[in-house]
């Protein structure tokens, strides 16, 4: 092993053998490539408890959750001394897991003021492994959470079951770049240029409509060469009528193409 500091993988499906774990597998492989080494936790086994708010706020001078939360204790060590983060979310019903959300709610309520991980290099992974949708949308709250507290995130990795095989090579390219950010934290020096870092991110940014055409998309380029060419032909036809004007009429074409491919896909599938 090299100097690099430690690469924490969280796996936030309550599935251990699921696509998430896949995914972060591959990520931390790829960051051992890079010379990190490397530890993946499953949330299925540190469920945290819902923030319940100790009134008066002391849980953020004390750096501790008020109440007794062995799972939080672990997990937030481990985030406070890791060298670089990733985290992999199912995606469920266009938005990020329960399991993640508990933690992330938590470690706002407890360290975003006093932000112990400024400059933490961090990489998020959503798998939307249904009918793909919230690729996107179900990223946010993990990048969200990486912004709040101060993290240096590199891009983050939208995955759904037709760009699955894609989608985890992928994971091992980025964690091999994010090994070789994790000698060090990066704080940004200051508010403004850690949120033009988040803007400049590819995929968050997307209108709704953007994030079904990404979907149509994937599905398109995951189809066999023997597939009918007017499925794709469909998606510049709406980007047609996204030209004109026709926002309505080119978004029910990417439904159409969406459909149409997917319906495909399953059929080589
Ligand atoms: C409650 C629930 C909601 C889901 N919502 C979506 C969804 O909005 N979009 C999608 O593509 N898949 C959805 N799925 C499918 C999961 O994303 C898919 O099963 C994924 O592979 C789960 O990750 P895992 O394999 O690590 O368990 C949902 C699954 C569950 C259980």
């Amino acid at each position: 092993m090299g100097t690099a500091g430690k690469v924490l993988g969280i796996v936030g499906s309550p599935n251990r053998e699921g696509r998430t774990n896949q995914l972060v597998a591959a990520a931390l492989d790829g960051a051992a490539r890079g010379g990190a080494s490397t530890e993946s936790i499953q949330l299925a086994d540190q469920v945290v408890a819902a923030c319940k708010d100790c009134l008066p706020w002391v849980c953020k001078d004390k750096q501790k959750c008020t109440y007794e939360d062995e799972a939080f204790e672990y997990l937030s060590w481990k985030i406070l001394n890791c060298g670089a983060l990733v985290v992999g979310t199912p995606v469920y019903w266009w938005d990020t897991s329960g399991l993640v959300k508990y933690l992330i709610l938590k470690m706002f309520r407890v360290y975003a003021r006093s932000g112990p991980l400024q400059g933490l290099p961090a990489f998020g992974i959503a798998i939307a492994g249904g009918t793909g949708n919230g690729l996107v949308s179900g990223l946010r709250p993990v990048y969200h959470f990486f912004q709040m507290m101060q993290m240096r995130a590199i891009e983050p990795l939208p995955a759904t079951r037709f760009n699955f095989d894609a989608a985890v090579v992928q994971a091992g390219k980025l964690g091999e770049e994010l090994a070789a950010l994790a000698d060090r934290r990066r704080p940004f020096k200051n508010l403004e240029e850690r949120l033009l870092w988040y803007d400049a991110l590819p995929y968050l940014s997307l209108s709704r409509a953007a994030e079904r055409n990404l979907l149509a998309d994937l599905v398109i380029q995951a189809l066999p060469a023997s597939a009918d060419p007017a499925i794709a032909s469909g998606l510049a036809r709406a980007q047609a009528l996204a030209a004109a004007g026709k926002a309505l009429e080119s978004s029910i074409e990417v439904t159409r193409v969406y459909e149409a491919g997917a319906k495909a896909f399953e059929g080589q599938h």
